[in-house]
């Protein structure tokens, strides 16, 4: 028998603890022994809940219990998470998490803890939620060069989009829908604004590349200033909008972004909606792959949560190698990042604006406004563009 411990039993945390008891037998036989879950870390009461006789708000309890050799960490944010974490993984104990926040801050050195300590630092379920995406890109596209990896990562916006565009209602009246159906955050400025997304980008695209991206270095964009007319113009150009977290190689170089995005309607990506996720996946030799499935909820995230356990019980006295280093991944300059842009001007004089963006192709508006897509310019030339004219709102196209 192994005894896990679980720090915070709010929704991934009880989740964790219903897939573990619902699907027992199954969860024991390919972890090869019976797990068994001896401590619930919380601060709160639960009375009458199955956890309540095992319950403690001493995190001590757990750290020096040499029985429990697999500790879960689904309480979130930076701290004390890393605190705990980092504890537990220099007592010798294997740790799986679900924490982004944690893994995009200190993902390296947990790792590299979790290697000298000869244990494991499993974070399956920090991008994407219940799909299995991490173990896939540690293990299995380990062949290729990989020049995109994008993704829809964050389901409250999607669900907002989806929303959006299905129904032709807008950001704010959507948002409340999706606060009230419990999707959204009372404060859902880390969803809204791409700050979710681009943590997990930044995970995803650390393990691919084997270095350190501080998510901090992404250019951010969120999603609210996306309006129905932008949907009206999407749907007439034969695209979808999505948030999406995207790193390219382009001539060698590495882009990174979050931002609101034109997808067109064959890439798959565009098809995901509501509160799916999808990662994409482009490799020199094995060409695109996806990664479909809930990015979020109780139970999902707990599955994900749960196979990181079996998997460190399976190589208890074994490091699974996770290449990861501390050094900062070398990006390209953000300003050469190139795309083509969708515009929407006041200035409706086509001489003025192929005097400012060159050739570009207009689409047919039924508003009092230009609207047209740039051919493949710079970031950094977009931005000069932008000083000479009044560009009202304007998002990349991804082809
Ligand atoms: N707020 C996140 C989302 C939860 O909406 O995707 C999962 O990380």
């Amino acid at each position: 028998m192994v005894n896990i411990a679980v720090l915070g039993y709010g929704t991934v945390g009880s989740g964790v603890v219903e897939v573990i008891n619902t699907n027992h037998d199954i969860v024991n036989k390919r972890a090869g022994q019976e797990i068994n879950v001896k401590r619930v870390l919380d601060l709160r009461e639960f009375p009458g809940d199955p956890v309540e006789n095992i319950l403690t708000h001493d995190f001590e309890d757990i750290l020096n219990d040499d029985d429990i050799s697999v500790v879960v960490e689904v309480m979130g944010g930076v701290e004390p998470a890393y605190t705990f974490v980092k504890k537990c993984l220099l007592a010798g104990k294997s740790v799986a998490t679900s924490n982004k926040e944690l893994v995009a801050v200190h993902g390296p050195e947990l790792i590299k803890i979790a290697r000298e300590g000869n244990i494991n630092f499993f974070f399956e379920a920090s991008a994407g939620g219940g799909i299995p995406v991490i173990r896939p890109l540690n293990t299995s596209i380990t062949a290729d060069d990989v020049t995109e990896i994008t993704g829809i990562l964050n389901g409250t916006t999607n669900y907002i989009l989806t929303k959006m565009d299905k129904e032709g209602a807008d950001y704010a009246t959507v948002l409340k829908q999706a606060q009230e159906l419990g999707y959204a955050e009372r404060n859902p400025e880390a969803d809204v604004e791409g700050g979710d997304a681009c943590r997990k980008i930044a995970i995803l695209t650390s393990l691919v590349y084997g270095k350190n991206l501080d998510y901090n270095r992404i250019h951010m964009e969120g999603i609210t200033r996306i309006t129905t007319d932008d949907f009206k113009y999407a749907d007439k150009m034969g695209y979808s909008v999505k948030l999406v977290g995207t790193t390219r190689k382009t001539d060698g170089k590495l882009y990174s972004y979050v931002a609101p995005v034109m997808l067109p309607h064959d890439n798959p990506l565009a098809k995901i909606d509501d509160v799916y996720n999808g990662i994409l996946v482009h490799g020199n030799a094995l060409d695109d792959v996806m990664f479909y499935g809930k990015g979020a909820g109780k139970l999902p995230t707990a599955s994900a949560v749960v196979s990181d356990v079996i998997d460190a019980v399976k190589n208890a006295g074994r490091h699974v190698p996770i290449i990861w280093e501390d050094e900062e991944l070398e990006m390209g300059t953000f300003a050469d990042s190139e795309s083509r842009f969708f515009v929407r001007t006041d200035e409706k004089d086509e001489a003025a604006i192929k005097a400012v963006f060159g050739d570009v192709e207009y689409v047919d508006s039924d508003l009092d406004e230009k609207a047209f897509v740039t051919a493949v310019i710079t970031e950094g030339e977009f931005e000069a563009c932008c000083n000479k004219i009044g560009v009202k709102s304007a998002l990349r196209v991804l082809d």
